[in-house]
């Protein structure tokens, strides 16, 4: 009989990176993977590095199993470069550090634009960059990638971190398809839940019952080695967890090149969203545009 320990998901002589892990969700993911005998590097700006000798690969192969590294995770290259200094390999990336600037497009400065892609999606795609060659040749790994509903539906005050946090869904279905056979699958997580960042954004009575515990497991188990899935994206909050679907309708071909008023007419027949597709990659959606073509079969085209 299988016991509940037996079925338990662990994470073994698993190097995992945590960014932004001092507090909030990262605090909440790096425990967990903790607890589940990862071997856990933390990152933040205000994270407390131990004394050199503590923290060498002779340590690692007799006790330690977490290590700490100090500085800001927009240079995700040279944190994913210590990272292997210290452990000699890398498993998954969690890349959750960030911060919000609330402010309406018309007070919107470009300075803040710059700042916030550089922490959302600039340090994700350095620490992805510098990692990727690592996972290549272990033929595994494992990258999340934290956006949030502001990146996908938008929300009012956050221009500059909605399109930040938007760049990492592109970023992830990419990465996704060309990681796919290196062993390297590649998610996004849109997470809410209480923590300093959303304090003041989300109500009281709503945060209290969104603790950041609860969405551990999700970005655990997409670390883990017996998850399959890649490319998508999972919104979670207070113990539902959803995904992401890119949906597309099935729009309206007008001909080749439609005219003016064609569009006009055949507006709501293009808006309706009674029937649709899901979408895996760019192809993907050209070859379903395709299909709409009256010759479409003359071109060998049938999705
Ligand atoms: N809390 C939510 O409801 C929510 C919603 C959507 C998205 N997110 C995203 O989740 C992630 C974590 O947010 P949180 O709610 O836990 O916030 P938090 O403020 O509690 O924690 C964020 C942590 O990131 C660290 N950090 C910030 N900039 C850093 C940098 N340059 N280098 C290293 N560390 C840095 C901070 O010091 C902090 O410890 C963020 O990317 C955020 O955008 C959170």
């Amino acid at each position: 009989m299988t016991t509940q320990t037996e079925k338990m998901l662990r994470f073994d002589d698993q190097v995992v990176l945590v960014t932004g892990a001092s507090r909030g969700l990262g605090r909440a993911y790096a425990d967990l993977f903790s607890q589940r005998g990862a071997i856990l590097v933390e990152n933040d700006l205000d994270i407390v590095e131990p004394p050199e000798p503590e923290t060498t690969q002779s340590q690692l192969a007799s006790t330690s199993k977490k290590f700490a590294i100090a500085g800001s995770a927009i240079d995700g290259g040279a944190l994913v470069e210590r990272v292997l200094a210290l452990t000699g390999r890398i498993d998954s990336l969690v890349l959750n550090a960030g911060f919000l600037r609330d402010r309406s497009f018309a007070k919107a400065s470009e300075a803040e634009l710059h700042e916030l892609l550089d922490v959302h999606l600039m340090g994700p795609w350095r620490a992805a960059k510098a990692a990727w060659p690592a996972m290549v040749k272990q033929g595994f790994g494992r990258i999340i990638f934290t956006t949030s509903p502001a990146g996908l539906y938008g929300g009012f005050g956050q221009s500059a971190y909605s399109a930040a946090k938007a760049g990492l869904i592109g970023l992830t279905r990419t990465l996704a398809i060309e990681g796919e056979k290196h062993g390297i699958l590649v998610n996004c997580v849109a997470p809410l839940a209480a923590s300093r960042l959303s304090m003041g954004v989300l109500p009281p009575p709503i945060a209290e019952r969104l603790p950041p515990e609860s969405i551990a497991a999700l970005v655990a188990f997409l670390c883990h080695p017996s998850c399959t899935t890649s490319g998508q994206v999972y919104e979670a909050a207070g113990g539902t967890i959803a995904r992401q679907i890119m949906h597309r309708n099935l729009g309206l071909h007008l001909g080749q090149i439609p005219n003016l008023e064609a569009v006009r007419d055949a507006w709501q027949a293009i808006n309706d969203a009674s029937q649709g597709e899901d979408l895996v990659s760019s192809t993907d959606a050209l070859l379903r545009f395709v299909s709409r073509w009256p010759d479409a079969s003359h071109l060998g085209v049938n999705v």
